[in-house]
Formats: C-alpha cells, structure tokens, sequence
C-alpha cells in the first residue's frame, strides 16, 4: 500500500489563506503519506516573495516531496518580467522551489514524474517534444513493480473550453496508457475532479487548498491517494469553516489496470 497527498494551487500572494498552511502541515503529519506532491501555481503573480513564502511553506513538509511549476509561475507584472518570460521562464522557481523544472520521485512502490506543462504565451497545457523523449525515456527505466505517476499542472480529462486543458489530452494519455502509466495529478481549475480513462488511467484533479480563489462553489481542499494491489483510491478532503479543519469530502474508488505492460 502506497499513499500521498496531492497538493495544488497554493497561489502564494494576494488571496493566500496562510491559517490553512498550518493545517495542512498537521493533516500532512496526521496522515503520514508516502510523499507529497504539489501540482504548480505555488504563487499567484511568480513574485520572489511569493516563491519566498512556498519555499518556506515546502520546507516544514517532512516527506520527499514533488513540485512542479503553474502558469502563474512565469513572471507577468512588468515588461521586465515579460522579458523574464521569454529568456528564462522558471528562473524564480528554480532558484527558490527546485534546480530543475522536471523531476522525478522513486520512493518504495511509486515512481512519480513531474513535467512543466506551461507555454509563455499560449494558454492550456503542452509537453515538447524534448519531454516526450525524457519521460519516454524515464519510464523504460523505472523500478520493477512501482506504480507509475504524472504530475502536470493543466487537467487532462475535464469539460469546457479547450484551451484551459492540456492540448490533445487524449493522444497524450494514449502515450503515458501505452507506457504504463497508472496515475496522472493535475490542478489548474481549483475544482477537484476524479476520472479514469479508457485506458484505465485514473486522472485526479486537485483543487486549490489554500488559495481564496475558490470555483463553482468548491471550497479549498486536496486530495488523498491510496494505491493497493487492486485498486486507487482518491479521498477529496474539504475545508469546513466551522470545523477549521479538512474533512473528507468524497471519495472515488477506480481499479487498476489489468495486464500493465
Ligand atoms: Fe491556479
Ligand atoms: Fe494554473
């Protein structure tokens, strides 16, 4: 049995709730899971003291822990951090958060991989072909037996607007099903979500756990994941504001899938 917490949106910056960093910090004490991952935007506008304030919020997690970047983690406010933008996207985020914009987590049973999905310009979600190759590459190699795991920031199974999503989801999980990929992690939206495909990838979406930028009604919250012999289990835990706590909210049971290559 492997477990993790799934963390996205923290959108440090204006609208952060910093009372719920400290609950989270306990839930993740409480809950004692495998490792944590957090699924970018760690800032609202990529100021250095919004990655100040992340970096320090990752530093009291003590649990290997995978991060990647947001499309709020690019700067945005001046024509000086639009420069930024174009010649050195992640230059904040690797100076305060990771050195490296894609990373990988081997811990006992899971091997997790965590890709930048984001475009300086364009909106929606989009991997190179350069990533393609690495994580082509890294998957052939990980551990014997370990689940394999996707960490992107923009959501591969959702309804609406296109360009809020990763372009050409389906050709995308087409390529990680083929590969046997078993989990894929995404935010972006702050409304939390639960699918498995066709391919059986069981696709979970994150909401925002500490941001007051909440959506469609969803309070901040995060999810739980379980991973047995047979079957993933993703528990969306919500913030209740008479409790002061999270409190789980519903849960999603998928099988895993049959004959993994
Ligand atoms: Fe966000
Ligand atoms: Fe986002």
């Amino acid at each position: 049995m492997s477990s993790l917490i799934h963390l996205s949106d923290l959108h440090f910056g204006p609208h952060h709730r910093a009372r719920l960093d400290e609950i989270l910090l306990k839930d993740i004490a409480q809950l004692n899971p495998d490792a944590v991952i957090v699924s970018g935007d760690l800032t609202m506008r990529a100021r250095n003291r919004e990655f100040e304030q992340a970096r320090d919020f990752l530093a009291h997690i003590p649990k290997p822990t995978l991060t990647i970047p947001g499309n709020h983690d690019q700067p945005i406010l001046t024509p000086l951090d639009w420069l930024e933008r174009f010649t050195r996207q992640y230059a904040r985020y690797e100076k305060y958060i990771h050195p490296t914009i894609d990373s990988t987590l081997a811990i006992d049973g899971l091997f997790v991989l965590g890709l930048n999905d984001n475009h300086p310009a364009l909106p929606g979600g989009f991997w190179t072909r350069a990533q393609r190759v690495w994580l082509e590459d890294q998957l052939a190699r990980a551990p014997r037996g370990a689940v394999k795991v996707i960490a992107t920031h923009h959501q591969l199974v959702w309804n609406g607007w296109r360009p809020a999503g990763f372009w050409r989801a389906e050709r995308a999980l087409e390529f990680l099903a083929a590969r046997g990929v078993e989990l894929v992690l995404n935010g972006h939206t702050h409304v939390p979500r639960a699918a498995q495909t066709r391919g059986g990838i069981v696709v979970a979406r994150a909401g925002t756990a500490t941001s007051g930028r909440t959506r469609h009604g969803n309070a901040n919250s995060y999810n739980y994941v379980k991973i047995d012999e047979q079957e993933i289990s993703i528990f969306l835990r919500s913030y209740d504001e008479r409790a002061d706590a999270f409190v789980a909210a519903r849960a999603f049971t998928f099988p895993r899938r049959a004959g993994m290559p």
